[in-house]
């Protein structure tokens, strides 16, 4: 709900801070208020002058100004808030919120807020997707961080590629949700003592030494709810096909590559207390995968004969004596959702089916929601359907999580 909702908005330094003055109009064009934090960089980009014009409040830049501690201490102005957002988030700030830092104001209100924070990254492309930014980013995200974007495209240094800022309008739509939804970071408790299971990303299976049948998916939606649910107190085991997203702080993550290998090390870290099955599993693998490279010969196309690799959610919802209480499936749909997700919670034996709109996501032969940072999902399960809107994928693995949390009575 925006209307009444207080925002404190944190510049960054960053060629995409202009963004943030139609980001403050579009706010306040929805009944929000907005105090601003200016850092010392952002200074070269935007000017208090223009900012304190558009949100009609003083500027606050200086962490040891004696006027701005009297008027409103810094603690005060971190928690007066509903969200924090940092646009643009640099990936200097994002090191420093990363790291803990409380070196000016902007890093100390970060770090005294208890309220949820949203974060815009913007930067060349090559820092944004430099290993330290991602490691960053995932130190956030397990944190609880929100983040919208960034979103690809031309740049201003002249490169391509994801870095661009997301813009006010897609802003505002991640801020109405996060204020719409429910505290990201659960009760630290709510899965201490647990053993949550979670299986991510793809499966590879191959044809010969250097070739192998695969799928697009990223992995985001599977690390995320690992994160979360560590973030909620459990201990996680993670088991993930070949991604490029690092993993995630505090979770014991196994690699592999197949669906068998898959199988095997979820079977090995049996007994948990909560599966989750985020995994897209290629259905098939290749009957006899070639030990040698397989060479053209003779304009002879190859066929490959393929077979049906083990089921592993089905597996485990239907293991004889270490089912945990609680199992997790996800379900790619482009229609009559609900449907097909309640002939897949029957015909897998899991409690829940976390049921993704595909075609919301323009999916088309080229990827949709496999890579993007997006989801709509609805919950299907025995006693009904809850749908939720769409959401950043790390928001959808902090509601996940609580709302297993919150079924403990099963399990508990
Ligand atoms: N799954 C699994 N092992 C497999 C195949 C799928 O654990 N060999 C899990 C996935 O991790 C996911 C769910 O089962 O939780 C998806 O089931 P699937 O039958 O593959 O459904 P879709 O991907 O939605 O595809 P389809 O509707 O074509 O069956």
């Amino acid at each position: 709900m925006l209307q009444g909702a207080s925002i404190l908005l944190i510049i960054g330094g960053g060629i995409a801070a202009y963004k943030t003055l139609e980001l403050i109009r579009e706010l306040k064009k929805r009944g929000c208020s907005v105090r601003v934090i200016l850092t010392k960089a952002g200074h070269q980009f935007v000017t208090p002058l223009s900012i304190a014009a558009l949100s009609g409040e003083k500027v606050f830049d200086d962490l040891f100004s004696l006027t701005d501690e009297v008027e409103m201490g810094h603690i005060q102005l971190s928690r007066s808030a509903d969200l924090v957002v940092v646009a643009p988030a640099t990936a200097d700030l994002m090191a420093k919120m990363a790291t803990g830092q409380a070196s000016d104001l902007a890093t100390t209100a970060l770090l005294a807020t208890d309220k949820r924070v949203l974060i815009a990254p913007a930067m060349n492309v090559r820092m944004w997707q430099h290993p330290a930014t991602q490691r960053n980013l995932a130190t956030l995200t397990g944190d609880g961080v929100a983040v919208v974007g960034p979103n690809a495209g031309d740049m201003a240094c002249g490169e391509f590629g994801p870095g661009r800022m997301a813009e006010p309008l897609e802003i505002v739509a991640a801020i109405d949700a996060l204020l719409a939804g429910p505290p990201a970071m659960p009760a630290a408790a709510a899965l201490a003592g647990r053993h949550v299971l979670v299986t991510s990303g793809p499966t590879h299976e191959p044809i010969d030494p250097i070739r192998y049948l695969a799928n697009r998916s990223s992995g985001k939606q599977g690390h995320a709810i690992a994160a979360a649910a560590r973030r909620a107190g459990a201990r996680v085991t993670l088991i993930s096909g070949p991604v490029t997203i690092p993993d995630p702080a505090g979770v014991e993550t196994i690699h592999v590559e197949t669906a068998q290998q898959m199988l095997d090390a979820v079977e090995r870290a049996l007994p948990a207390d909560i599966a989750i099955f985020a995994a897209a599993v290629a259905d098939w693998r290749v009957a006899a995968a070639s030990g040698e490279k397989i060479k053209k010969s003779g304009g002879r196309t190859p066929a490959l004969a393929l077979t049906e690799n083990p089921d592993i959610l089905a597996t485990v919802a239907r293991h004889a004596t270490l089912r945990p209480a609680l199992v997790v499936g996800f379900a790619a749909e482009t229609e009559h959702l609900v449907e097909h997700a309640r002939a897949k919670l029957a015909a897998k034996g899991c409690d829940l089916i976390v049921a993704n709109d595909v075609s919301l996501t323009g999916s088309g032969i080229t990827g949709g929601v496999m890579g993007a940072d997006r989801n709509a999902v609805h919950l299907v399960s025995a006693s009904g359907v809850t749908s939720w809107p769409t959401l950043g994928k790390d928001e959808v693995a902090a509601r996940l999580v609580q709302h297993l949390a919150g079924l403990g009575a099963q399990w508990a």
